[in-house]
């Protein structure tokens, strides 16, 4: 077979290849970031989606625009983002995707070229990286600290690599959990004034909160309409609905527009009026409380376990929200080798570090726990068991 050059070198996703060792369910898994299933509003999904085909199944059945459905984007535009402190948006602005994971691809597709310079966090969300490796940028990097990546490191890395743009999460940032700094944000969006650099924020995290204060969007401090703002649905409503909305220059997203047009056509129309009638009926802002007194007991039964059973030599902080724990272990030790014994001899699954980082030999001493997707007596038992792995092997 004579593959392309832009997929030769291009590994397959950590995270999916963990899915197929998560068909025995006697893995406990702290792997992907999948939503509690108690999580999922079933019933009342099942509901609405039978009433919306019975009223509207003519035009939901139907092909629709490859924009979105007009009911969602403009829930998204009257209802999502002025609450945010985006208040000088229009419809224009405003697109619906398969997942903010099709963002990042119809992005990729319409401003970068071959060697075109990317910037990213070091660490970053994997699935950012094999899309941009698969069109095939030049990915540099900017360091991720406790409070983000830091003002005068980006500015300097901008300046001297050019980059065409700057991929960052800034709240709850998968797979560090930090939160950008607001002096960085400011910085961020100067930036992308002063030196003409989309800057994709991708906010899928955010009203994930279970402590700490609300941060500020890099997109309210856009001046230069370079902003664009990617809002995924999956990990507060569902991830299997595969619905997310954006907010950005009228004329970036009409050329995604046209990407997406050769790509998917357009996202499922039923899955966009499920979510558009999500918002409109006002229950987001319950749904939030539910989930997030689920996930904050979550995260604070692993964090327990993680202090009573990993050794202390185990680094790792306290997120204000989000889906993760990010673990550094000392130098020298591989959690990706470590990795392999937890699954065979203790049924435990992670995701390691390194694919996170885009450079190889970096980072190998890390790794990222999720704490939405197993209960509770789950979580104890599988971090006792890591914890021991860990002293077996570092003492
Ligand atoms: C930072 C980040 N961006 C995007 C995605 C993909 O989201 P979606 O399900 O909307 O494609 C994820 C999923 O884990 C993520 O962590």
């Amino acid at each position: 077979m004579q593959f392309s050059e832009r997929i030769k070198g291009v590994k397959g996703s950590a995270i999916r290849e963990l899915f197929k060792v998560l068909g025995n369910p006697a893995i406990i898994s702290f792997g992907g970031g999948n939503p509690a299933k108690e999580c999922f509003p079933k019933e009342w999904a099942a509901e609405t989606a039978k009433q919306l085909i019975a009223e509207k199944g003519d035009v939901l059945l139907q092909y629709g625009p490859t924009e979105g459905y007009m009911p969602l984007r403009k829930a998204y535009l009257e209802k999502v983002l002025p609450p945010l402190g985006i208040t000088d948006a229009t419809i224009d602005n405003v697109i619906t995707m398969t997942g903010s994971m099709q963002g990042l691809d119809l992005l990729a597709k319409v401003m970068i070229n071959p060697g075109s310079t990317v910037l990213v966090e070091e660490p970053t969300f994997l699935g950012a990286i094999q899309i941009f490796k698969l069109a095939q940028a030049n990915i540099v990097s900017v360091p991720m600290h406790e409070d983000g990546v830091h003002a005068d490191e980006l500015e300097q890395i901008v300046k001297e690599t050019r980059p065409v743009m700057f991929y960052t999460i800034p709240t709850f940032q998968n797979p560090t959990g930090a939160v950008m700094n607001v002096e960085a944000r400011k910085m961020t969006a100067r930036l992308a004034a002063e030196y003409d650099m989309l800057v994709i924020e991708d906010d899928p995290y955010a009203s994930l909160r279970y402590s700490g204060e609300v941060m500020p969007l890099i997109k309210t401090f856009d001046t230069s309409d370079n902003v664009i703002l990617l809002t995924s649905y999956s990990k507060t409503v569902s991830p299997g609905l595969r619905v997310a909305c954006c907010c950005g220059n009228a004329e970036l997203v009409r050329k995604m527009v046209i990407a997406k047009q050769g790509s998917d056509t357009h996202s499922p129309n039923l899955n966009q009026a499920l979510v558009a009638e999500f918002i409109n009926q006002g229950r987001m802002p319950a749904h939030l409380d539910f989930i997030n007194s689920v996930y904050s007991k979550s995260l604070n039964i692993m964090l327990d376990a993680m202090g009573k059973y990993f050794p202390e030599w185990a680094k790792y902080e306290r997120p204000e929200g989000g889906l993760f724990v990010w673990v550094t272990l000392p130098e020298g030790m591989d959690a990706s080798e470590i990795y392999k014994r937890s699954v065979a001899e203790k049924l435990v699954a992670y995701v390691p570090g390194a694919p996170f980082y885009t450079k190889p030999g970096i980072g190998d001493n890390t790794f990222r726990l999720n704490f939405s997707a197993e209960p509770e007596e789950r979580i104890i038992e599988g971090i006792h068991r890591l914890g021991d792995l860990l002293k077996e092997i570092g003492g």
